[in-house]
């Protein structure tokens, strides 16, 4: 049965029309004006309202071993928050650490979400580790169509890696044509200001901000780009919270190293006040890099605004308020993280697009379309045209509501956006031309989505 889109306003990167949408077996076949469907088709009438290519979140975490506890989500609740949240595609972190084996950490990471997540998904490989059979297994992890890595800075003998390592992932990046993520932070300088703020007895929440300042971010971002620069490999700075982190990325955009630059929801609306709260209060808004002065906030919209911050994704990754207590003697056991793939795309448009911060083609460039042309999977997700999926979000303008853990579907007990006003979600969202979600539920199919295999393309 096919399904009809009626005179909604569709929105695409550059161009914006009333017009009706007609899908048939999962993928766009016919936009125009004057669109009927055969007897039986399904219509949805989305007059008044603006219809947007499925949003996708290029950074989140779902299966997550870290800081002696694990996420909260599994890709039921994920996916399920995801679209709810508009959120059709997401990308997550396959995060074996340096003692495990690539291989086996990422088909672990597959067993978790094939057959469960009710939206499509990707990975981005984490090489935590350069060891000689690393070679071979990023090969074949790239033969199976996992086509970006990730790298760590940060994280010293857990996830992280050295310079050297560094520089072995670039270089087998550049010759496979495959893009490499890279959380930026100094690992030794994280370390030793750790041990140095705790031999002064500062144990609190309030000290993970100093203990990873704005300089040591910087000096990552910077020693990424001048890797990427030597290596000739294509990269992707990922949660930039940062003034000073940004200037080194642009620094190195304008001289033409191949470069790309994400930043997460928190950063664009929470400062370290939040962090700062007395106990757990404090706990909760504990994620690296850390929230930043307020200052930063005003440069990160302006950067995003004119495109030299290319997309925004979450960092989800959920602990919840007993797990945030591991911390409660020092605020280097504080589970790094904060849910956020359910409130990305309307806090975003509000904060962004109502506030007149951002046009509507950056939000939708920045929220779907740049992610889907980085990470290999434009024009089938990314985009309204005839032959893509049909990821589809009908936007409804007119709808007030509140973010709070009430009533979220994430797998949290709270919400680091409490009390956040929104002005607009999704009344109707489809995965590959299925109604998934309507009006804030989900009526759809679990397990619908499907693991995107995706060529390399960054030579
Ligand atoms: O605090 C964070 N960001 N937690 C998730 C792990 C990571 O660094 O992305
Ligand atoms: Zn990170
Ligand atoms: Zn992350």
């Amino acid at each position: 049965m096919g399904l009809l889109i009626r005179n909604g306003e569709v929105v695409t990167v550059g161009s914006r029309a009333v017009a009706n949408i007609y899908v048939e077996n999962e993928t766009i076949t016919r936009i125009g004006r004057n669109l009927e469907g055969p007897p039986g088709t399904e219509i949805i009438d989305a007059t008044g309202k603006l219809v947007f290519p499925g949003f996708i979140d290029p950074h989140v975490h779902i299966y997550l071993p870290f800081m002696a506890t694990f996420a909260k989500d599994t890709h039921e609740t994920g996916s399920i928050a995801a679209l709810i949240g508009g959120t059709t595609t997401y990308i997550e972190m396959c995060c074996p650490n340096r003692n495990d084996d690539a291989l086996e950490g990422y088909q672990l990471w597959k067993s978790k979400a094939e057959g469960k997540s009710a939206c499509d998904y990707a990975f981005h490989m984490s090489v935590t580790k350069f060891v000689k059979e690393t070679e071979s297994q990023l090969r074949q992890v790239v033969a199976d169509g996992t086509a970006s890595f990730k790298i760590f800075l940060a994280y010293k003998n857990f996830f992280g890696v050295d310079d050297g390592e560094m520089y072995q992932t670039l270089e087998l990046a550049k010759r496979l044509g495959v893009i490499t993520t890279a959380h930026c932070e100094n690992a030794e300088l994280v370390a030793r200001l750790q041990q140095k703020l705790l031999a002064e007895g500062k144990t609190g929440p309030e000290w993970h901000e100093p203990s990873r300042p704005e300089s040591v971010e910087a000096e990552g971002t910077g020693r990424f780009a001048t890797f990427l620069e030597n290596a000739g490999a294509t990269g992707y700075v990922v949660h930039l919270s940062c003034e000073k982190a940004l200037q080194a990325a642009v620094a190195a955009k304008s001289r033409g190293v191949k470069l790309s630059v994400e930043s997460v929801l928190p950063h664009f609306l929470l400062d370290k006040t939040y962090a700062e709260r007395p106990g757990v209060e404090g706990m909760k808004h504990v994620m690296s890099p850390p929230l930043r002065a307020k200052e930063n906030q005003a440069v990160l919209w302006t950067a995003l605004a004119n495109g030299s911050i290319d997309t925004v994704g979450t960092d989800h990754c959920p602990f919840d308020t007993e797990q945030k207590l591991l911390g409660k003697d020092s605020f280097v056991n504080i589970p790094n993280g904060i849910p956020g793939i359910e409130d990305r795309v309307n806090l975003l448009y509000t904060c962004g697009v109502k506030r007149g911060r951002l046009d509507m083609d950056r939000f939708v460039d920045a929220a779907s379309t740049r992610a889907a042309k980085l990470f290999g999977i434009y024009p089938r997700k990314g985009t309204i045209a005839v032959g893509s999926d049909a990821d589809l979000v009908i936007y409804d303008t007119n709808f007030r509501g509140v973010v709070s853990a009430k009533t979220h579907h994430v797998n949290n007990d709270y919400s680091g956006f409490e009390g956040t006003a929104i002005e607009g979600r999704p009344s109707v969202v489809t995965v590959r031309g299925k109604v998934q979600v309507r009006d804030g539920k989900f009526i759809g199919e679990r397990g619908r989505g499907k693991l995107l295999k995706r060529e390399p393309q960054h030579f």
